[in-house]
């Protein structure tokens, strides 16, 4: 399975602080936001990744990512000059992803919880047509909102709506088959001028070929969109490293566990960062106690 980082759009919710930049690429705590879905695209396994931004940015985002060698995967990039809506990612894609299956990841959406790699590995493994999770939130009316029967089939789905059926928001993490560019194709824009991802979705929904799993407790979602809860995500993963001495959304911690890259090789780039947590964490796990380095240069061990 391939995968695409979407991280164009106009970001004007964030403005003025995003004027000058992608909100893609502003912090969340201790990495820009887009560590967080490259980081969960390489949880599942995936190394073909495809990052489509706005003209403006895609020198930023290729300074930051690069090939995606330092990480073990490759990363292209593709521009979308116009935010068509997110369903877009799939027309200007289609030759990128040729036929393939893929999963599309949202820049501005950051999930943490122990569960999430084995939650994306069955995810690609299982699915047949489109898989896509739910998260119960309690302001439904800011999302793509699926209403279930009562055996969890997914009946309905309606992006942003006045009146929600139910309290489950479609996040933004989606998997689809090799039939998803020629679907998005056949859609029209909607009433706010977008192809929508909900509408892509609901084509998927009326072939019976849509699967909605359910993200349980021990999963937190965060859309990092808006003031609020970009605050709120970067309190969040602050709060979660802190508690466990582990990072989130570090993208050389992932390669090494995948065995996309060796421990030399992120020792080498890491290297070149200068002293700071996150270059002190990545040295940690590949075993260099940087307390210890240093306190024995400076003739204290
Ligand atoms: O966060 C989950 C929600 O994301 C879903 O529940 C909704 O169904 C889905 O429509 C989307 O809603 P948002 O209003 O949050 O989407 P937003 O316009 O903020 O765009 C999400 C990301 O996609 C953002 O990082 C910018 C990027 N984007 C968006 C559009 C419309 C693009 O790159 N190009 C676009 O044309």
């Amino acid at each position: 399975m391939k995968g695409i980082i979407l991280a164009a759009g106009a970001g004007t919710r964030l403005y003025p602080v995003s004027m000058p930049i992608s909100k893609v690429l502003l912090p969340v705590y201790d990495k820009p936001m887009v560590y967080y879905p490259l980081s969960n695209l390489m949880m599942g396994g995936i190394r073909d990744i495809l990052v489509i931004t706005n003209e403006e940015d895609d020198p930023k985002f290729r300074k930051l990512l690069g090939d995606g060698s330092q990480f073990g995967v490759h990363i292209d990039y593709l521009i979308q000059y116009v935010p068509k809506g997110i369903s877009d990612a799939f027309i200007i894609a289609e030759e990128w992803i040729d036929g393939d299956d893929v999963a599309l990841v949202l820049g501005d959406n950051i999930f943490c919880g122990p569960e999430m790699q084995s939650l994306i590995r069955s995810a690609i493994e299982e699915n047949e047509g489109a898989t896509v999770f739910g998260y119960r939130v309690d302001d439904p009316e800011r999302f793509g909102v699926v209403e279930f029967d009562a055996d969890m089939n997914a009946i309905s789905i309606e992006e942003k709506p006045k009146k929600p059926k139910s309290n489950y928001a479609v996040v933004g993490l989606y998997f689809y088959d090799g039939k998803a560019c020629g679907l998005a194709k056949t859609l029209v824009p909607s009433d706010r001028g977008e192809l929508e991802i909900t509408d892509l979705n609901i084509k998927y929904m009326e072939e019976g070929r849509l699967k909605v799993k359910l993200l349980g407790d021990d999963v937190r979602w965060l859309d990092a969109g808006t003031f609020d809860s970009l605050l709120e995500a970067g309190n969040f993963i602050k709060d979660v490293q802190t508690r466990t001495v582990k990072n989130v959304g570090c993208p050389e911690e992932i390669a090494l566990k995948n065995g996309f890259v060796t421990k030399e090789e992120v020792i080498e780039r890491i290297s070149k960062f200068k002293d700071n947590s996150y270059q002190i964490y990545v040295k940690g796990i590949c075993g260099i106690d940087t307390l210890k380095t240093e306190q024995s240069k400076n003739g204290i061990l």
